[in-house]
């Protein structure tokens, strides 16, 4: 019934999704703040048509949030859905085999920017609503959030939760924003990273010089500020700012092999990436390296002349960008305070350093005893015929973690993505199967959520 519904319907779901995709919703890009606006109200308008009540743009200082609710009864339990509409910059441009905001099907797969993350996903919670309220399904309360600066930080956000405490309260929260092994081996999240994101600033001399009349005289701040960056890693791969690694949880050994029993193929993974070579923390493997242990990258760095041909020139500064990913109990505060002080110890006195934080967030980690991870579990049962595996994320979603500390809720991560599916990168994709499973797993969700909290 609900397969049928899917499948008898599945073309005009993607058409609608497409139209979603065709709104360029940078949420970090000012000039695309219109357009932002436009996805929200696409999304108003999609929400109403599939059933929900009330749903509204709510202003904020930044990007509106998109609310709506459908209370079918109050004595049944409450499923806050959350997702993002915003998505990243498409750039760099010329990457792209199709242009980024037209969506196109290769292969079985949808190539747009946001279509993995998150429109897709965010889109597939809007048709299971569609689908159980059309076929008289509905069986749990169902509030939907979703809004437009995830991929910024989602500092207003915080606010509209803090201000709609009563609004948004439920008995859990369900995203779909993050990935699964394969569809042979489904899997759910368990756990998120954190974040510190840093800005690094090296000035030397007072202007641009010659880089005959001055080289080996004047400290070259590009020279310095890698030189700096670094001293940040040892030999072994560890991070070394002094107490970076003091607050961090280590797994037992079981917990490290159970995390370790999720199908990895390492052969896979490097010729995927074309890459000959891992490289990371000495004594963990890739799975425990993205999803237990933090890190340190650059995202950027820039300065001097990168035009065409050759300039000699010393450059009076250098620039980075750069990033730390935080596992449970690192806290995104202390770590950007020790990030800061160990940069300003290490400056050398030729330069002048300048340390700026942007946004960060805290990691997560959600229950597997809990009456919806079973939910889950179930639902995934049904759908894919196999067990769910517990897996932890690289990436971080900031506001799970806030869900738990202002509204006291754990939340479910049912995410259909891969990691393969290039999310902020060029060419990114979500593929049709991922869509239409996602979608009747959603359904299988309140199923078994509503029967477990009613026995
Ligand atoms: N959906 C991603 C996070 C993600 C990706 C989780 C893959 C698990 C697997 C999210 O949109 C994202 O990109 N988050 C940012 C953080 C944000 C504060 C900019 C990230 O992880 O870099
Ligand atoms: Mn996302
Ligand atoms: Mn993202």
């Amino acid at each position: 019934m609900v397969k049928d519904y899917i499948e008898n319907n599945r073309n005009r779901f993607l058409e609608e999704l497409f139209q979603w995709l065709r709104i360029p919703s940078v949420s970090a890009d000012s000039s695309r703040k219109q357009d932002v606006r436009k996805a929200a109200e696409y999304l108003v308008r999609q929400l109403a048509a599939a059933g929900v009540d009330d749903v509204q743009l709510y202003e904020t200082k930044g990007h509106p949030v998109v609310y709506g609710e459908k209370i079918i009864d109050a004595a049944l339990p409450t499923v806050l859905v959350y997702g993002h509409y915003d998505v990243q910059p498409a750039d760099p441009l010329d990457l792209w085999d199709s242009p980024p905001f037209e969506p196109v099907i290769k292969d079985e797969k949808i190539y747009a920017r946001g279509a993995c993350d998150d429109k897709g996903q965010v889109y597939m919670h809007v048709k299971a609503f569609e689908v159980m309220s059309k076929l008289g399904l509905l069986s749990c309360n169902i509030k939907f959030m979703v809004e437009g600066e995830e991929e910024v930080g989602s500092d207003n956000l915080a606010d509209f939760v803090k201000q709609n405490i009563k609004k948004l309260s439920a008995d859990i929260v369900l995203i779909s924003d993050t990935a699964l092994i394969s569809l042979e081996h489904p899997s759910i999240t368990t756990g998120l990273r954190g974040l510190s994101y840093m800005e690094v600033e090296v000035r030397g001399p007072n202007r641009d010089l010659h880089s005959g009349v001055y080289g080996g005289a004047v400290a070259n701040p590009i020279n310095t500020l890698c030189s700096m960056i670094a001293s940040l890693h040892d030999t072994s791969g560890r991070v070394t700012i002094p107490g970076f690694y003091d607050k961090v949880s280590e797994l037992s050994i079981d917990e490290r092999r159970e995390l370790n029993k999720a199908p990895f193929d390492i052969n896979q993974y490097k010729s995927d990436l074309d890459i000959g070579e891992i490289k990371g923390e000495d004594g963990y493997t890739t799975l425990e390296r993205t999803g237990i242990r933090p890190t340190l990258d650059v995202n950027g760095i820039w300065g001097g002349y990168t035009g065409e041909g050759a300039k000699t020139v010393l450059p009076s500064k250098a620039t980075a960008k750069i990033s730390m990913r935080l596992v449970p109990n690192q806290e995104s505060a202390e770590i950007t305070n020790l990030f800061t002080r160990h940069i300003q110890s290490i400056a050398p006195a030729y330069v002048s350093v300048k340390v700026t934080a942007h946004h960060g967030g805290e990691p997560a980690v959600t229950p597997t005893t809990s009456a919806s991870f079973k939910a889950a579990s179930m639902a995934f049962k049904d759908v894919f015929g196999k067990e769910p595996i517990p897996t932890r994320d690289g990436g971080s979603i900031p506001i799970v973690a806030l869900f738990k500390k202002e509204l006291g809720l754990d939340t479910v991560l049912m995410g259909f993505g891969f990691d393969s599916d290039a999310i902020h990168s060029p060419n990114e994709h979500y593929g049709v199967k991922n869509f239409t499973l996602g979608i009747e797993t959603i359904v299988a969700f309140y199923k078994h959520f509503h029967t477990d909290k009613s026995e």
